[in-house]
């Protein structure tokens, strides 16, 4: 894993965008797999700045989301799907053909989740995912206990996650208990991961994904055991890190050819 500290969540969301906007011009069809949540804001942001003022072209671009609440659709306030649309897609020249996000209103939920699984694979695979981390170390909602090897699914959201989600709904209760997630394995499937953390509290998690075991009972561990992750933080995210001389050691040693 790369580790790169920032000193704050703009310089590091503006730094994720930079990989965004690199491989967008490299590969004009890229496929981005997406996450929402509080996290990629700035990013969002970022990239909106990018197409607007310097054309960043994202006509050819594809775009899988990880996960969606069961039961909401895209006009529900607090969908994903809505979220998407006012905080990226509606800013950006993605053709609305080109956007998917598990259908959370979908009859047949394992035929769901099967038709995005190969939707995924027909494209020909995610090339970059960005991931928020959950306070308890999901990735996606593939909270704690997860299978490492699993696939797009339904989940039940932990007491933890309805808690951090709430204000979205106006309270715990509102919060749906189901969401349909791409799986760990699922994840692990994209040709590179961009993790991002910000804040004190998502501290414990980020030790545990890059300097704790792999296990199951925190999912972002699982990163580990793939080849090209680069996770960017803040410094209160950082904060319970061990070797962060080193990490910022190697990054200050970077080869211009790595990036
Ligand atoms: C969102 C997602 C979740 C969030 C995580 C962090 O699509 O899959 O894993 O990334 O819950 O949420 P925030 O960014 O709100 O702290």
């Amino acid at each position: 894993m790369e580790v790169i500290i920032q000193e704050s969540a703009q310089a590091a969301s503006l730094l994720a965008a930079s990989f965004f906007s690199r491989l967008i011009r490299r590969k004009a069809d890229a496929v981005l797999g997406l996450a929402t949540g509080r996290t990629p804001l700035l990013l969002y942001a970022e990239l909106a700045r990018l197409h607007r003022e310097e054309g960043l072209d994202f006509s050819r671009v594809t775009a899988f989301n990880l996960d969606e609440y069961l039961s909401l659709g895209p006009g529900h306030p607090a969908s994903y799907a809505r979220f998407m649309k006012e905080k990226l897609f509606d800013h950006i020249n993605i053709s609305p053909g080109q956007t998917f996000i598990p259908n959370g209103l979908a009859e047949n939920i394992p035929e769901e989740c099967a038709r995005y699984e190969k939707m995924i694979r027909d494209k020909g695979g995610i090339d970059l995912q960005v991931l928020g981390l959950g306070v308890n170390g999901h990735i996606g909602f593939n909270e704690p206990s997860s299978s490492l090897a699993s696939r797009t699914r339904i989940k039940t959201l932990s007491r933890s996650t309805i808690r951090a989600n709430a204000d979205d709904f106006g309270g715990e209760d509102k919060v749906p208990r189901h969401v349909l997630t791409m799986g760990v394995g699922t994840v692990l499937d994209s040709r590179r991961c961009l993790v991002l953390a910000f804040g004190s509290s998502k501290a414990e998690a980020v030790a545990g994904m890059i300097e704790g075991p792999v296990t199951a009972g925190l999912p972002a561990s699982a990163l580990q055991l793939h080849p090209s992750v680069v996770v960017i933080l803040d410094r209160p995210a950082a904060a319970r890190l061990k070797a962060t001389e080193y990490y910022e050691w190697v990054y200050s040693h970077k080869p211009e050819w790595q990036s």
